[in-house]
Order: structure tokens, then C-alpha cells, then sequence
């Protein structure tokens, strides 16, 4: 099992400022997506509450939701500092300071004391090889929530080398061109990137790991070509 993730910081798949502009064209319903995801929150959470956002970024999530709901509180939480700096700027932008803390480091660096209604794992996962990695990293969540508390895992799925998987890469490129890149080399970096960093699992191997962190009551949500959205019920037991 290895610690090391992608790191945002010394290593970005994409330069941190551009991160924003370039998810919007790249990830396949990206903003629509993370609606989805606060549609799901909603249907399922009281009024007041409190969520953990593992791998906040730029802080899509954070200000999504503190919108959404103004009296959910959230802990957001990533190893990359620079892009925390950017997820601070929008939270004092749109007054979310009251509801959201921020935290640079990991999961697993939280106390368990403070435990939570509600998880989110956003496009995370998936740059943590499936060698004992991801387990730890659902686990690292699960310690951290109440019993019955909800997790959304949105990552890339699939696997690498089937005729489904190359199937979706052909088309993955079209959409690219579609969003407005239709530089080829770029393209082709961008797989290359992916390739390199991110290790998708086929939605078998997605549910095993959830059960086997003590999730249970999953519902896939979202489809976006290769990218893959879940929520999750943390067992009683
Ligand atoms: C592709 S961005 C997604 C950001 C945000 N969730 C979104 O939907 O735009 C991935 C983020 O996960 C962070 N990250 C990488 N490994 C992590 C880990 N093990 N725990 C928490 N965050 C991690 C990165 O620093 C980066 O900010």
C-alpha cells in the first residue's frame, strides 16, 4: 500500500489558477454534476447539519452547498494549500466564512471525536491506487462519521485495457473537442495525465470497497461518461 497521492501543489495535472476553467471543460457535467450532488444532500439531511468535504480543491463543493443550504456547516479539507488559498478567496466572496472551516492535510489527520452527518469525496479517489490506498482513504471517512451519516464519492470509473474503456477514451476525445479543445497534442497530455495519475476502478470494485469501509444502501447518481457519482449510507452496526 502506498501514501503518496497526486499532489496539487508540486505537481498539478492542471496549474492550480486554471483548475476552475479547465474542470468545467474536461469533466464531463462537472457543475451539473455537483447540483446532483446537493440534490441527494438535500433529500437526505436535516436542516442543520454538519459535512465533511474531503478533497474541497478550489471549493466547488463548499460553496455549492453553503448556498444550498445555509445552515449546514462544513470542515473542507485537502493537502493542497494552494488550492485551498483559492476555495478561501470564493468563500469570502459569497460570505460563507460563518459556515465553512478549512483544514490543509488529510483525512486521516482529523480527530475522531468530531464526527459528522455527511461526507463528500468529489474526484478524489481516483488518484489513489487501488493497493490497499483507497480502502484506507474510505475508511479514514468512515471513522469520522456518525453512524447513518450519507457519503457521495464521485471519481472516474472502469477499467483500463477492456474494449469498454477504450470505447469511452474515443469518445472521451470527441467530447473534449466538443467543449472547445481541439488542440490534439493537448489531448493527448491530458490522457497521458490521466493515464500517469489517476487509477480508475470498474463499479463492482467501487461498491466492494464501500461495503467492505462499512457503507452500505448505495445508489449510483450521476453518469458522466467515465466519471461515476455514488452516495452511500454509513452502517449502524
Ligand atoms: C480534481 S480536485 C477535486 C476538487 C473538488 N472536489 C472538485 O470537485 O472540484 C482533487 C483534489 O483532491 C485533493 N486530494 C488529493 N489527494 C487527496 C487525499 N488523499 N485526501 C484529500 N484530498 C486529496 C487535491 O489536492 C485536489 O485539491
Amino acid at each position: 500500500m502506498t501514501n503518496k497521492t497526486i499532489n496539487f501543489d508540486s505537481n498539478p495535472p492542471v496549474a492550480t489558477n486554471e483548475y476552475d476553467t479547465m474542470a468545467q471543460r474536461v469533466l464531463p457535467g462537472y457543475e451539473v454534476m455537483h447540483t446532483m450532488a446537493l440534490s441527494v444532500l438535500k433529500a437526505t439531511l436535516p436542516e442543520k447539519a454538519n459535512l465533511l468535504i474531503v478533497g474541497a480543491g478550489s471549493g466547488m463543493e463548499l460553496v455549492k452547498f453553503g448556498k444550498g443550504n445555509l445552515q449546514w456547516q462544513m470542515l473542507g479539507v485537502d493537502p493542497s494549500s494552494n488550492m485551498l488559498a483559492i476555495a478561501q478567496q470564493k468563500i469570502e466572496q459569497h460570505g460563507l466564512s460563518e459556515q465553512v472551516e478549512l483544514f490543509t492535510g488529510y483525512t486521516h489527520d482529523l480527530n475522531t471525536t468530531s464526527l459528522y452527518d455527511a461526507a463528500t469525496s468529489i474526484l478524489v479517489m481516483h488518484f489513489l491506487p487501488d493497493d490497499g490506498s483507497k480502502l484506507a482513504f474510505l475508511q479514514d471517512i468512515a471513522q469520522r462519521l456518525k453512524s447513518s451519516a450519507t457519503l457521495i464519492l464521485v471519481d472516474m470509473y472502469g477499467e483500463r485495457g477492456t474494449p469498454e474503456f477504450e470505447r469511452m477514451i474515443s469518445i472521451i476525445k470527441v467530447f473534449w473537442q466538443e467543449m472547445g479543445i481541439d488542440d490534439t497534442v493537448k489531448i493527448r497530455e491530458f490522457l497521458e495525465t490521466m493515464n500517469k495519475s489517476v487509477y480508475p476502478i470498474p463499479e463492482m470494485r467501487v461498491m466492494e470497497l464501500l461495503q467492505q469501509a462499512g457503507f452500505g444502501n448505495i445508489l449510483r447518481f450521476y453518469t458522466g461518461l467515465w466519471t461515476g457519482g455514488w452516495v452511500a449510507t454509513k452502517n449502524s452496526w
